[in-house]
């Protein structure tokens, strides 16, 4: 049995990891502030004995013996991580450090969330994991984005200088029960907006295209990654490379809800990516064939069940 440590644990991906980590029989410890996840997300494996739920925020240094720690803690979506843009940064490059330090001192392999953000608005399409990205380093994403690259270039180092097993993967758009009603992401607000009969808003003209995983999906990745040869360090990509404009997300989410809201369109927010696709091809060489097996429209059924409960 392996003991892991998952930061953002009690978050949307978070709590489906810790999920299958205890289904696989691990013993597993869910660090999170509660920031943007909520106890609720993890409130079913309260039960379970080989869970444990912390309250610790990862900017302080934590201490566990652990064999592997997952580092997702950090907000994912722009309203919550432009909320306290200094915290933000705090919370990439602090929190990797100091999950750095301690998989340095208990010899534990470390798995860093990144993100596509780290290709800002990409001048390469479909992004491959040597392109080094288009980002803008003084804007309002960029607290976000660029702790994200700094992260990366922290795990790096810990690689090079001190031996740590490190593994990168790069997460692109992901879906699925628990992301939190509020966090303005376009999944989640599509589904709200549609539930609710509320407009659904469209930022420019909705020709902007994005890929979008299932959440299972992502966390076989994961998994898979964190399971590679020590030499596999990545970063790695990982996403469903199936790519369909915002207005055709609009469009489905209305017809899978059967919702009579109408769609609106507003201004684009300040360096809103325009195109964003994965190139898989390494995850799927070093991660042992994988490859996303979720449709949209069947993970969209699932999410819509789940925000049905939450949306009344
Ligand atoms: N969802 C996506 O599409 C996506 C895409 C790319 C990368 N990611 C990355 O995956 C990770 C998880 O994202 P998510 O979508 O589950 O978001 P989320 O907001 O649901 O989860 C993040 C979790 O981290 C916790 N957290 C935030 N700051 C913290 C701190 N200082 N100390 C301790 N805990 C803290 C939050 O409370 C929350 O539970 C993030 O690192 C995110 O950057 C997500």
């Amino acid at each position: 049995m392996k003991r892991i440590l998952v930061t953002g644990g009690a978050g949307f991906i978070g709590s489906h990891l810790c999920e299958r980590l205890l289904a696989e029989g691990n013993d597993v410890i869910c660090l999170d502030n509660f920031f943007t996840g909520r106890k609720q997300n993890v409130a079913h494996l309260l039960g379970n004995p080989y869970f444990e739920l912390v309250r610790h925020d990862v900017i302080t240094p934590y201490y566990a013996e652990v064999d592997e720690i997952y580092n997702l803690a950090c907000p994912a979506s722009p309203i919550h991580y432009q909320y306290n843009p200094i915290k933000t940064v705090k919370t990439s490059v602090m929190g990797a450090i100091n999950v750095l330090g301690l998989a340095k001192r208990v010899r534990a392999k470390v798995l860093q969330a990144s993100t596509s953000e780290v290709y800002g608005d990409p001048n390469v399409h479909p992004q491959v994991e040597n392109y080094w990205g288009n980002v803008n380093p003084i804007g309002i994403r960029s607290c976000y984005d660029e702790g994200k690259r700094c992260a990366e270039t922290l795990f790096m180092d810990y690689h090079r200088q001190n031996g740590v097993r490190i593994k990168i993967i790069r997460i692109f758009n992901t879906y699925g029960p628990r992301m939190n009603p509020n966090d303005g992401r376009v999944v989640s607000n599509f589904i709200v907006q549609a539930l609710q009969g509320n407009n659904i808003t469209i930022y420019g003209k909705g020709t902007q295209t994005r890929s979008f995983q299932y959440v299972d999906d992502l966390v076989e990745g994961m998994i898979r990654l964190m399971n590679t040869p020590d030499e596999v360090t990545g970063p790695v990509n990982v996403g469903n490379p199936n790519e369909f404009t915002i207005l055709e997300l609009a469009q489905k989410v209305i017809e899978l809800t059967q919702s009579t809201s109408k769609i609106v369109f507003e201004d684009l927010p300040a360096d809103d990516p325009r195109q964003r696709q994965p190139d898989i091809t390494q995850a799927h060489n070093l991660l042992g064939g994988w490859q996303p097996t979720v449709q949209l429209a069947a993970g969209l059924h699932k999410t819509i069940d789940y925000f049905r409960q939450q949306v009344r």
